[in-house]
């Protein structure tokens, strides 16, 4: 969605798509906050790592309410999404790497497949609430049986760039 952003000429195309980058992103924050990173905090003790992401979340979220509460006539609307946009490639690079958020879940008892149901469950709700369905497919697998091991192998929010 970011790369259609990119390319995309009109205002009305620019603000639609702003508007689902930022209700897939709020999706994606708040059922992690609500579900995958307490549990994450309560397995591991591990602050350091909780603690980023959770900052992380808070500067993405604070554009994006930004974001939403302009619109493609600021000044900086698209400074904005540019940066949201980093910020997002960043925070699930280190999510994603094997020292990371994901990857010291895989290695901690943590019962991957239960939250990924949880995960599941809850961004249907919310994508309900928000009466938005498309973009964010970025959720554990476990719910759906991909096989051992794959259960934390979130699909990037980064398809949100292609
Ligand atoms: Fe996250």
């Amino acid at each position: 969605m970011f790369g259609e952003f990119e390319s995309a000429r009109s205002q009305d195309r620019k603000s639609d798509l702003a508007t689902r980058i930022c209700s897939a992103l709020r999706v994606h924050t708040t059922i992690e906050e609500e579900i995958f990173y307490p549990a994450y905090l309560e397995a591991t003790q591990d602050t350091e790592i909780h603690h980023e992401a959770e900052i992380e979340h808070e500067g993405a979220k604070r554009l994006i309410d930004e974001i939403e509460s302009t619109g493609p006539d600021d000044d900086h609307f698209e400074a904005r999404i540019s940066v949201l946009q980093e910020m997002i490639r960043h925070h699930v690079k280190e999510e994603e790497r094997s020292s990371g958020m994901f990857g010291k879940a895989r290695g901690s008892d943590m019962d991957l497949r239960a939250l990924g149901r949880q995960l599941e469950e809850r961004k249907l709700e919310l994508k309900g609430e928000s009466d938005e369905g498309g973009g964010m497919e970025r959720m554990p697998a476990g719910g759906r049986s991909r096989g051992a091991g794959r259960d934390m192998r979130m699909r990037s929010p980064d398809r949100a760039n292609s």
